[in-house]
């Protein structure tokens, strides 16, 4: 094991793929690109191991882990699925959608990675890298995104570096990510609900069920009581630098996340200026997302404004992510 050295990074190739299946069955941590952002993956049977992940990103032990798998089936021996359930995983997977369902009895995967609950986060990713590893180590891996607890997600090898090296074990480095934000987290309760937007739209989920989906109260998002999503304290992607949300005109010393192709008053005089699409796609401002937040972090600004992003579609997620971006850290 590598901890307190300098973490390898290796370009991804087979050979790659065999020593982080090689790492992960040795109890080791392993960051590895998924379409949506990269994820930090050990194996979900190992407690020791598992603990070393929560310690190395510095995440509570209350907040659970999502459990990755090669497909359906490897997905139906951790967690129940009902007719809803399936009918999504069908439809979505492999893809960037996580669903949150009844373990089952004899699940495989660590009780300290669930937090003790009696439901499980499942997600069968679709990039070509992930499903290699998965294939590989032959088991399920418990992946959250590659940053430290309470950092912005990353969507580059290097993002991941910047915050883990020395604190796992390799970085298997697939390049930047399409997706760029989160998966969409779904819950299959009673009636489906909503628990994180994230990189499958809303529309496209409430398309395949023919029903709209529920979303928890606000007070599940944040400290009071058990949340639904433990994960979502409204915290939970911060810079350092304060944000400031739908920026109407630049005020001195900002730097300027943009959206779209006219710029807000002032933006000649913002210290930076990134656009998350100039063309106003929103698939490409989710992709460019935490990458730019990571950027203008580092200008030394008083603040990032940020232009308007519209709420449809993927800016659901973009606008979810902004939102506990500008509630700072606590
Ligand atoms: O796109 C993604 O989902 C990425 C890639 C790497 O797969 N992973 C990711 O994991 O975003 P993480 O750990 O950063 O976020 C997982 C979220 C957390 O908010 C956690 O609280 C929630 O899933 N979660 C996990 N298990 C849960 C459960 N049983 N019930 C409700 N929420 C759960
Ligand atoms: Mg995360």
């Amino acid at each position: 094991m590598n901890i307190g050295l300098k973490t390898p990074i290796l370009p991804a190739s087979d050979a790659a793929v065999a020593r982080a299946a090689d790492c992960l069955k040795k109890g080791g941590l392993v960051a590895f690109p998924t379409e949506t952002v990269y994820g930090l993956g050990a194996d979900a049977g190992n407690a020791p191991a598992i603990a070393r992940l929560y310690e190395a990103k510095g995440r509570p032990l209350f907040n659970p882990l999502i459990a990755t798998v090669g497909d359906i089936a490897a997905a139906m021996k951790i967690a129940r699925f009902d007719a809803t359930a399936t009918r999504l995983a069908e439809a979505f997977w492999p893809g960037p959608l996580t669903l949150v369902l009844p373990k089952t009895e004899n699940c495989a995967v660590a009780e300290l990675a669930t937090a003790g609950l009696d439901t499980i986060a499942v997600r069968v990713p679709a990039h070509p890298v992930a499903r290699a590893i998965l294939r590989a180590f032959g088991g399920p891996v418990v992946a959250p995104s590659a940053n430290l607890s309470g950092h912005v997600s990353p969507t580059t090898a290097a993002h991941v570096a910047s915050d883990l090296a020395g604190r796992i074990d390799l970085i298997v480095d697939g390049g930047p990510v399409t997706v760029g934000v989160e998966s969409t987290i779904v819950g299959c309760f009673e009636a489906p609900m909503l628990l994180r937007p994230g990189g499958l739209e809303r529309g496209e989920i409430e398309r395949v069920l023919g029903r709209s989906l529920a979303r928890p109260t606000d007070d599940a998002d944040n400290e009071a009581g058990q949340p639904l999503a433990p994960g979502m304290l409204a915290s939970h992607y911060a810079p350092r630098t304060p944000v400031r949300l739908n920026a109407e005109r630049i005020e001195s010393g900002e730097a300027l996340l943009a959206f779209g192709p006219t710029c807000v008053p002032g933006a000649e005089a913002a210290g930076a200026v990134m656009n998350l699409s100039a063309r106003g796609d929103l698939a490409e401002a989710a992709a460019n997302l935490f990458a730019y937040l990571r950027a203008l972090d580092s200008k030394g600004a008083r603040a990032i404004a940020v232009m308007p992003v519209p709420q449809y579609g993927l800016g659901e997620a973009i606008n979810d992510r902004l939102r506990r971006a500008a509630m700072g850290r606590e």
